[in-house]
């Protein structure tokens, strides 16, 4: 008797349940369609995400640099690509100098004229001009410090900084001679009037440094040490120095808040 019960109870529930997976009741299989349905609609938009995070960052071949091992150093062979990462990782060649140095038309906070440190590149020299004007259209004042410096002139300045702070201390502020941005003819130092035309670090609070900040990457500008970064780009913090990079990689970088050292890490290669 009990025996019987259970088979009609089986059979009924079989009826009752047909079509549906064992454990599912037809209010829970709408239920877990609209779940999957979720599902799958996140997981489309997580990998829209992604590519759109991965074709932000895409970095053409060419822009990698391409080394060669000389006496324990990574010599850079390709140095006049304009993504060149120079660090105390890779260093430049001692003999490069760029081939298209030219004076920008810009504010200098020294006098001489033709001095190597007014030299920049072509197109970071170009860029500078269309970025003190802009600033200088939102009323802000700004002054070039020191662009070009050739590897004799970074060995001069790198034992004078030895000689007055010492070596370790050095090492953090100054670029071994061979391994310097300025070298690379991308780079330039800024200051402004309400700094004494000096580079120091509480440019990053006077209106000139805070709109450089803001506004550099559009003009293909990267604020190349940031604070907080050091164990990335393995120099202190300098609110001052500026490195041409071209307006796609400064956009880039300035919204994901990259240093050009992660840029390369993290970028997908095409
Ligand atoms: N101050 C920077 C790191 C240089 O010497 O190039
Ligand atoms: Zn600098």
């Amino acid at each position: 008797m009990m025996k019987r019960k259970l088979i009609t109870f089986s059979l009924l529930g079989s009826i009752f349940l047909g079509g549906c997976q064992a454990g599912d009741l037809p209010f829970m299989k709408k239920n877990k369609e609209e779940q999957e349905e979720k599902q799958s609609k996140s997981k489309t938009d997580q990998k829209q995400e992604d590519l759109q995070a991965s074709s932000e960052m895409t970095i053409p071949e060419g822009s990698y640099n391409v080394t060669k091992e000389l006496n324990g150093k990574n010599v850079i062979q390709n140095s006049n690509n304009l993504l060149i990462l120079v660090n105390k990782e890779f260093t430049l060649p001692r003999d490069y100098a760029p081939a298209d140095l030219v004076k920008p038309n810009v504010n200098f906070s020294f006098r001489e004229s033709d001095e190597e440190k007014s030299f920049l590149r072509q197109e970071a020299a170009k860029a500078l001009e269309d970025m003190f004007q802009a600033a200088l259209a939102d009323g802000i004042e700004l002054y070039a410090v020191s662009g070009y410096r050739s590897y004799q002139r970074q060995e001069l300045l790198f034992e004078a900084e030895i000689q007055q702070v010492g070596r370790e201390k050095a090492v953090q502020a100054v670029a071994y001679p061979g391994t310097s941005e300025h070298q690379t003819g991308l780079s330039m130092d800024i200051s402004s009037k309400s700094s004494d035309l000096l580079l120091t670090e509480s440019f990053e609070s006077v209106p000139e440094g805070i709109w450089l900040a803001e506004n550099a990457y559009k003009f293909g500008y990267i604020l190349r040490y940031p604070k907080g970064q050091e164990n990335s780009t393995g120099y202190q913090y300098e609110p001052w120095h500026y490195r041409y990079v071209g307006k796609e990689t400064a956009k880039n970088l300035h919204e994901k808040n990259y240093t050009l050292e992660q840029y390369f890490k993290t970028g997908k290669k095409i």
